[in-house]
């Protein structure tokens, strides 16, 4: 009995670890592109602001970048960044916030948003 249990465990980990892996190694490709203009694991601006901490930070809100009016005027509307509002600025983010200043990068796939969501909150954390 208790080796199965055992048995078990060891599977569901090695489940839960590979699931886990696969998620975080897509999100880094799906960030792939972004990181020409954004840094992702630490602070400092390149021609977009950083993304360290991206999930729940409001808009336009990342000290010592000069945001355009477009985005600054969305996050003092309330616009935060999250799984939701991620998604549909990533599709099409003139569309979104008309007049900001980044170009389109078009990522349809609802899978690559939630990996990419995935490994943006993992290195935050790091
Ligand atoms: C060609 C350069 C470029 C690429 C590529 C790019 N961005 Fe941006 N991004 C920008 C710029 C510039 C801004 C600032 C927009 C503004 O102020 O209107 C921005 C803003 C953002 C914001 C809002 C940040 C905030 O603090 O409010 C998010 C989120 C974002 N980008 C995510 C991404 C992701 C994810 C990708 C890749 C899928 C990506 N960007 C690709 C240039 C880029």
């Amino acid at each position: 009995m208790r080796l199965i249990a055992l048995l078990l465990l060891y599977i569901a980990t090695l489940i839960h670890n590979s699931a886990y892996a696969g998620n975080a190694e897509n999100g880094e490709r799906v960030l792939r592109p972004c990181i020409v203009c954004h840094l992702a694991d630490r602070h400092g601006n390149k021609i977009g602001p950083s993304l360290k901490n991206i999930i729940q930070r409001r808009a336009a809100t990342e000290s010592g970048y000069r945001f355009s009016s477009a985005m600054i005027k969305a996050g003092e509307a309330g616009l935060v960044w999250d799984k939701k509002t991620l998604t549909e600025y990533l599709y099409n983010p003139q569309a979104m916030v008309p007049g900001t200043r980044m170009a389109s990068v078009k990522i349809t796939s609802k899978k690559d948003i939630d990996d990419l969501i995935a490994y943006l909150e993992k290195i935050s954390q790091q």
